[in-house]
């Protein structure tokens, strides 16, 4: 069953619309694509936090509760959940506007990647003290 939502009241990370080259034949969007996007929202508040480069690690965990089509508008929200000493895990969620109208909101994905600052050499670096 499709659960009746509304958007989240904070700025989404990141908007996007899928195009037909991001779907199969039947106009579903690829998985793979939508992970893509999931991980460049994600990598947005992580180098935020880590005030410059990043890495991606991880994908903790990925869950595709709804498909999506060619025509949703995609809000990607994502918000840090844990920090370390060089790594920031990141909680992202994907709300579908079907084919762009703000009647249907639903849930379609949810991902925890972790990131880890990395310096010009591409090794780890220490997350800068908070102001
Ligand atoms: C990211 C990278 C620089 C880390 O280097 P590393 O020597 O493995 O780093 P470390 O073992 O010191 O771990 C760094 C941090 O990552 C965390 N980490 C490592 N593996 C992890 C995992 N599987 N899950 C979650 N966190 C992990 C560590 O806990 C540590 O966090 P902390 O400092 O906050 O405690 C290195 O693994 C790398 O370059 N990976 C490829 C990244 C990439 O190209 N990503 C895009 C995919 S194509």
């Amino acid at each position: 069953m499709t659960d009746a939502l509304t958007l989240p009241p904070q700025p989404p990370a990141l908007r996007v619309v899928p195009q037909p080259s991001d779907a199969n034949v039947h106009g579903d969007v690829f998985g793979g694509w939508i992970m893509s996007q999931v991980d460049i929202a994600g990598s947005i508040p992580a180098s935020r936090r880590a005030n410059g480069r990043v890495a991606t690690v991880a994908v903790n965990s990925f869950l595709f509760k709804q498909p999506v089509f060619v025509g949703d508008l995609l809000s990607f929200y994502a918000e840090i959940v844990k920090t370390g000493r060089t790594s920031v895990t990141v909680e992202v969620e994907v709300y579908a506007q079907r084919m762009r109208l703000a009647d249907e909101v639903v849930k379609v994905t949810e991902a925890t990647l972790t990131y880890v600052a990395t310096d010009s050499g591409r090794k780890p670096r220490e997350l800068p003290a908070l102001a």
